[in-house]
C-alpha cells in the first residue's frame, strides 16, 4: 500500500455507494495530510504516544516510534497490520547519542522504506516520551529523582527537539519545514501540590515550546505543544481508585480523557491546517485550566 493509499484512509471518505450524505468528505478536508511525510513519535509504545502514532499512519505518514520499551514492536505491527508503514528505534530520550540516531533513522526510513518516495526528511516530530513522578512535599525532595524525572520529561524533549530541528532546518533548501508538536500537561500550566518535578519539567517544555517557535517562526518550521489533563493511559492506570476518582472530579467535563482525544488535537497541529499556529501550548483537558 502507497503512502497516498494510507491505512484506514478510506473509511469515511464518501468513496462507498450507500453512505449518508453528511458521511461523505467535507470540502477543503484533507484524509491523507501526512501523506508522503515521516513522523517521529516519542514514547509511542502505549498511551498517547501509541494513538499518536496509529492516526498519524492511519492518515498517511510513515512513523517511527523511539521508545526505551519493546512494546512499541507492537505498535509497528499493528500499523503494518492495517496497511502503514512504520519502524520502531529503541531510543532513551536522554541519551543524545541515541537521540540523534533515532533522527537520523527516521529520516532515512522516509526517503528509502518500502519503495515509497517521501520528503526524506523529518516532517513531524511529536516529543511525546514522559514519566511521571513520586508525589511529595518539596522538603523531602529526593535529588536523584528529582533529576530523573527532569531528564527524561525536559531534557529528553529538549534533545528530541534538537536533533528533529537538525533535519527539519536543512530541508526544503535550507529554508526549513517541518511541524513539532510536544507534550507537555495542565500541570505544566497551573500549580499541583507536592509536584515539583513534574510541574517543573512540564511548565519547562511550555516555554521551551514557545521560544522555540519564536526562534523558527521565519522558517516553515513550526513548534507547539498540547497540555493534556488527566488521559487514561498506562500512566494513569495504575493510580488507586481514590486518587482517579480525585481526578476526575477535578475536570470540569466530569471524566478522563482518551489517548486519542489528546491524538486528534497533536494531529492537527502537526498538520497543514495549523499553519498559523506556532509558539502555542494547547489545552486538551476538559475545561481543566479554565476553572
Ligand atoms: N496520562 C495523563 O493523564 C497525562 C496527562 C498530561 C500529560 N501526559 C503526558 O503525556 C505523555 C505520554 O504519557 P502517557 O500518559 O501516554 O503515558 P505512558 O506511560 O503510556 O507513555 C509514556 C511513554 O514514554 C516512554 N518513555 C519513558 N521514559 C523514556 C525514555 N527515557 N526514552 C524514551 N521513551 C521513554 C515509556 O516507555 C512510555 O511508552 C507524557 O509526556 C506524560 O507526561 C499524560
Amino acid at each position: 500500500m502507497s503512502s497516498a493509499d494510507p491505512v484506514g484512509a478510506g473509511a469515511g471518505t464518501g468513496a462507498v455507494t450507500g453512505q449518508r450524505p453528511d458521511a461523505g468528505p467535507r470540502l477543503g478536508v484533507d484524509p491523507s495530510p501526512f501523506a508522503g511525510r515521516t513522523a517521529v513519535v516519542t514514547g509511542a509504545a502505549g498511551g498517547i504516544g501509541a494513538a499518536t502514532a496509529r492516526m498519524l499512519a492511519a492518515r498517511g505518514a510513515a512513523v517511527v516510534i523511539g521508545d526505551v520499551d519493546p512494546q512499541a514492536a507492537e505498535v509497528v505491527s499493528e500499523v503494518e497490520g492495517a496497511g502503514g508503514r512504520a519502524l520502531s528505534v529503541r531510543c532513551d530520550v536522554t541519551a543524545e547519542e541515541s537521540v540523534a540516531a533515532l533522527m537520523d533513522a527516521a529520516a532515512e526510513f522516509g526517503s528509502s522504506a518500502g519503495g515509497v518516495v517521501g520528503s526524506g526528511n523529518v516532517d513531524v516530530l511529536v516529543a511525546n516520551a514522559g514519566i511521571a513522578e513520586r508525589k511529595g512535599p518539596l522538603h523531602e525532595l529526593d535529588l536523584d529523582h528529582w533529576r530523573t524525572v527532569l531528564d527524561i520529561d525536559l531534557t529528553g524533549v529538549a534533545l528530541s527537539l534538537k536533533h528533529a530541528l537538525r533535519h527539519m532546518a536543512a530541508a526544503d533548501d535550507g529554508r526549513g519545514s517541518g511541524a513539532v508538536v510536544a507534550v507537555s500537561s495542565i500541570i505544566g500550566l497551573v500549580g499541583q501540590a507536592n509536584s515539583a518535578p513534574y510541574s517543573a519539567a512540564k511548565a519547562g517544555v511550555a516555554n521551551l515550546v514557545r521560544s522555540a517557535g519564536l526562534g523558527y517562526a521565519k522558517t516553515g518550521i513550526r513548534v507547539n505543544a498540547v497540555a493534556p489533563g488527566y488521559v487514561e493511559t498506562p500512566l494513569t492506570a495504575g493510580l488507586d481508585e481514590s486518587v482517579r476518582s480525585q481526578m476526575t472530579a477535578r475536570q470540569p467535563i466530569g471524566r478522563l480523557g482518551t489517548p486519542e482525544e489528546v491524538a486528534e488535537v497533536i494531529c492537527f497541529l502537526a498538520s497543514d491546517a495549523a499553519t498559523f499556529v506556532t509558539g502555542a501550548v494547547w489545552s486538551v483537558d476538559g475545561g481543566y485550566v479554565a476553572q
